[in-house]
């Protein structure tokens, strides 16, 4: 059946109904008094969560309980170093660092060079390593504490990976490992492994402590497959279930269908590295507008910021919830231009990537604080 869209590990395509993805992959919607029960903790809610781009959960209800009662958790979530880190990436670190600071929580954070080589035929192993690297300045740029952030370069800590996913492994059959990621006679078999490497994380602080720590894993929703296999596995291996916040993907420049990615290409994407000219450029030339085709028209009937980029984009981006409103409001009215809005956005853009590049190239020499190796 064709629903229109397609959300897996490796692919993400099409409108993607949200509900009813949750539906699907037997996630919970985020509830109100789940919101509230956060809220006790954190004062303000933050906006990702009001705003609904966590949208869905697996067992926060139970971490958080847990967590009242005076049981610490750990924060647990990865990048796939294919190549460099667009704002795409950025939007369930910037809450995880909240996550952090709110609950005091030790993050571990996966850089999967092995994963990337295994499933990306025109890298080595060497190139995903480097990448890895690099995107770890992007990591530990957004603030992350140095005391509690462990960042894992999967080779460079394979002694202590492996023999986790060995475990996984033994207890994940191929027609699970099938069933769950569509993997076929043609998939090769480090990939048919890889989701024992992926799970490995969830119980490593268990591990490390010797005590029964449970996860916390902030991602975006396409990478739940893999909790689906750590959550079967966990109690047979005698670790709790590790819970997960899933997010909506930042969309592509170029209009509201599918996530922004690389492979999308450049003009549906904005990475770190572009300047300032870039971003304007890549803002006012590709930003998919919501607005009508003329100005006379635009100021009689308005905007639609349901499906204009720009405004959709100040949702990520935007934390004054009041300078939202205002822009939806004058956007819907007529009063705000196409090109004003995408000016909006651009200023944003440009002004947090300046300061972000600055911190991240004063992570350079910090790295080492950060590196898990054995
Ligand atoms: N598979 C992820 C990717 O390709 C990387 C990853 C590993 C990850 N562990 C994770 C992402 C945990 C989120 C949470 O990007």
């Amino acid at each position: 059946m064709n629903k229109g869209f397609v959300v897996t590990p490796w692919e993400v395509s099409g409108d993607i109904d949200y509900s009813r993805l949750a539906k699907e992959f037997g996630t919970t919607p985020i509830s109100d008094t789940l919101l509230k029960k956060i809220e006790k903790h954190s004062g303000k809610l933050h906006y990702m969560l009001s705003r609904k781009i966590f949208f869905s959960h697996r067992d926060l209800d139970i971490l958080l309980s847990e967590y009242e009662k005076g049981t610490k958790f750990a924060l647990y979530t990865g990048r796939g170093p294919s190549g460099d880190t667009h704002l795409g990436h950025l939007i369930p670190w910037i809450f995880t660092k909240w996550l952090q600071d709110v609950f005091d929580a030790p993050l571990y954070f996966q850089i999967t060079d092995d994963e990337k080589y295994l499933c990306k035929r025109d890298l080595d192993l060497s190139q995903t390593t480097a990448m890895g690297y690099e995107n770890a300045l992007d990591i530990i740029a957004l603030g992350f504490d140095p005391e509690k952030t462990h960042i894992i370069v999967d080779t460079d800590y394979s002694k202590t990976l492996y023999k986790i996913a060995l475990q996984v492994a033994k207890k994940t059959t191929a027609s699970s490992a099938k069933a769950v990621f569509g993997f076929t006679n043609e998939t090769n078999i480090g990939m048919y492994f890889w989701p024992a490497m992926q799970a490995a994380p969830c119980f490593l602080p268990s591990i490390l402590s010797g005590q029964k720590i449970r996860t916390l894993i902030p991602a975006a929703i396409d990478q739940d497959p893999y909790w689906r296999i750590a959550r079967d596995v966990a109690p047979k291996l005698g670790y709790p279930k590790t819970s997960a916040i899933h997010c909506s993907f930042l969309p592509p420049l170029t209009g509201m269908s599918g996530k922004m990615s690389t492979s999308e290409g450049m003009q549906s994407t904005i990475f770190i590295s572009d300047d300032e000219k870039t971003v304007r450029k890549k803002i006012m030339k590709y930003a998919f507008s919501g607005g009508k085709e003329t100005v006379e028209e635009h100021r009689k009937k308005g905007g639609n910021p349901d499906i204009d980029i720009p405004y959709q984009w100040l949702r990520y981006f935007e934390e004054d919830e009041k300078k939202l409103r205002k822009i939806y409001d004058d956007y819907s009215s007529g009063k705000l231009l196409s090109g004003e809005i995408k000016q909006i956005l651009a200023d944003k853009i440009s002004k947090f990537l300046a300061e972000h590049r600055k911190k991240r190239e004063s992570a350079r020499k910090n790295i080492s604080k950060f590196i898990l190796k054995d």
